[in-house]
């Protein structure tokens, strides 16, 4: 596995690889790997010749005041995980390198960003997009694999590769799970110990909705209403939202039909957590 930190590196092995005519899967991330990214380099390692993973703490994509700073690093561990998943090349930039100057093309996410986390984290997806633009022009990958917890990312990311032409197939991939039901997340170190334990009611909230659609509920109001109640009575979180769309056109229901996403964002003192369950409704449950 090769470390490298400079764009002109990282694109002299991609021209490399592509004179070989080898497939390259491509696994963005911020790092502090966990075992939802080592499930996306599984999947990246089956079905393609060549592995990158970039770690890059994005700062285009953190608003002020929000956890830039405290967000998790630790590439050493990082490393030593990329390793063990059979990376081929870590792509690990520093911000002066990402972004030398300041920028003369700016990038706007314009559909489906005027809700959930687009709506909460205003600029959000512009930096999202701005980073991936970027990084996919950098790796030039086959394949990108995207893990559903950031469902509204994946939609925002294949409306990035369809509008800009990118030859890349978008392979979104589950939702991980610890064993008490909270979504595996970079940020989750940051949960105090009683904030640790009450965590996982955000996934119950999400069973307890799709138990409810399962037995004939179709009002979108109740069931934010059920989740909303499950989460504000049984943790000291602040919700952020907890809404109802169709997915993947994230547009509001008032009778819920079709495949539809729950999903919530919850504050605790020092991080904020995102869920969801994405639900087909009358074909049977996906998820
Ligand atoms: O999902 C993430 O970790 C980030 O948003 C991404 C896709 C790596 C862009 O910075």
């Amino acid at each position: 596995m090769k470390v490298i930190t400079t764009i002109r590196e990282m694109q002299f092995e991609i021209n490399r690889q592509k004179n070989q005519s080898i497939s390259i899967g491509f696994v963005p991330t911020m790092g502090f790997l966990h075992e939802g990214h080592l499930t996306l380099i599984k999947k990246a390692r089956k079905e393609n010749d060549v592995v990158v993973l970039s770690i890059f703490v994005n700062p285009l994509q953190f608003g002020p005041g929000e956890d830039y700073d405290s967000y998790p690093r630790d590439f050493e561990r990082d490393r030593a995980l990329a390793e063990s998943g059979q990376v081929d090349f870590v792509f690990f930039p520093s911000v002066e390198e990402m972004y030398p100057s300041s920028p003369s093309i700016k990038i706007t996410a314009l559909n489906r960003t005027d809700v959930l986390c687009g709506k909460s984290r205003p600029g959000h997806f512009n930096g999202v997009a701005t980073v991936l633009t970027k990084l996919f022009n950098i790796v030039r990958p086959h394949r990108a694999y995207f893990g559903l917890k950031d469902a509204q990312q994946v939609a925002v990311v294949d409306g990035l590769i369809k509008d800009f032409n990118f030859p890349i197939e978008l392979r979104p991939v589950d939702i991980i799970r610890e064993q008490d039901g909270l979504a595996k997340s970079s940020r989750n170190v940051n949960l105090l110990p009683e904030e640790r334990i009450q965590a996982p009611v955000l996934f119950n909230s999400l069973q307890t909705a799709k138990m409810s659609i399962e037995s004939g509920e179709r009002n979108t109001q109740n069931i934010i209403s059920i989740v909303s109640k499950m989460i504000t009575m049984e943790t000291n979180g602040l919700i952020d939202y907890v809404e109802v769309y169709s997915y993947p056109q994230l547009k509001p229901l008032e009778r819920l039909s079709g495949t539809v996403i729950v999903a919530i964002a919850v504050k605790f003192s020092r991080v904020r957590l995102i869920d969801n369950l994405i639900i087909e409704i009358d074909e049977g449950i996906l998820e």
